[in-house]
């Protein structure tokens, strides 16, 4: 099974990514996380990859999309695999187009999380982050059992450099103008099934495991 979890920054793709990638025991391909380690690990990527992120900006298309060939194109995700935060533009959406046509394989789904932007400001405002594992929690809506401490490793919960009111908007503003085409490139190609993502993040689990019971004809 090949999904791709689409979507504006904050809507919840990275929350349902973790649930769907443990419920059906897919691989999951996190660009933002990807680069996030890239960063951390001060590589040369990291170091180019950066100075676009904590603006709010995209990564040139380039660099995105060999990073996810060389995980595509492993061993891990020969039976599938999750794609979260890519495709972004029309570029890499063709980019992949090619690569699965390559290998005689295509995307199955893509899910695509709507939400006002109201509530997105809000979600990713009050989102924390495990400095260690990367589990996602929030101050409201998903506090962890012990304040600043991950649930999951002990890890330290921190805020995102990009969660800044001005780099949210920025991304909002690159989402509007450059990942809604690829929701329409899609949906032209009858892949594609709307969700709204408002309502608690096991309502929403809920939504997508019916779609991807359907789609897997599971009853
Ligand atoms: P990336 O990490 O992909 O960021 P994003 O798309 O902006 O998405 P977010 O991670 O901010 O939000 P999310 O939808 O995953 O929400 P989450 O589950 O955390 O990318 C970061 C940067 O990397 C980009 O800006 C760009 O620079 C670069 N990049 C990445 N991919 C790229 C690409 N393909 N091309 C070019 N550049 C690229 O949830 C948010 C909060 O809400 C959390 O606190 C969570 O607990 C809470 N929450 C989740 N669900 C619910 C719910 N149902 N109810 C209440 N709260 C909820």
């Amino acid at each position: 099974m090949r999904l791709i979890l689409l979507g504006p920054p904050g809507v919840g793709k990275g929350t349902q990514a973790r649930l769907i990638e443990e419920h059906y025991r897919i691989p999951c391909i996190s660009t933002g996380d990807l680069l996030r380690e890239e960063v951390a690990a001060d590589t040369a990527l990291g170091r180019y990859a950066g100075s676009f992120m904590e603006k709010g900006d995209l990564v040139p298309d380039e660099a995105i999309v060999e990073m996810v060939r060389k995980r595509i194109e492993g061993p891990l995700c020969r039976n599938g695999y999750l794609l979260d935060g890519f495709p972004r533009t029309l570029a890499q959406a063709q980019a992949l187009e090619e690569m699965l046509r390559r290998h005689g394989v295509e995307i199955d789904l893509a899910l695509n999380l709507e939400l006002e932007e109201e509530e997105l400001v809000r979600r990713l405002t009050g989102r924390r982050t495990c400095q260690r594992c990367g589990a996602i929690f929030h101050v409201l809506f998903h506090p962890p059992q012990s304040e600043g401490v991950c649930d999951l490793c002990g890890g330290a919960l921190v805020q995102r450099e990009d969660d800044r009111e001005e780099a949210i908007r920025r991304r909002l503003g690159h989402y509007r103008e450059e990942t809604a085409p690829v929701i329409d490139y899609y949906r032209k190609q009858g892949k594609l099934k709307d969700i709204s993502a408002s309502g608690s993040i096991g309502e929403v689990e809920r939504k997508i495991d019916r779609i991807i019971r359907k789609m897997l004809q599971v009853p």
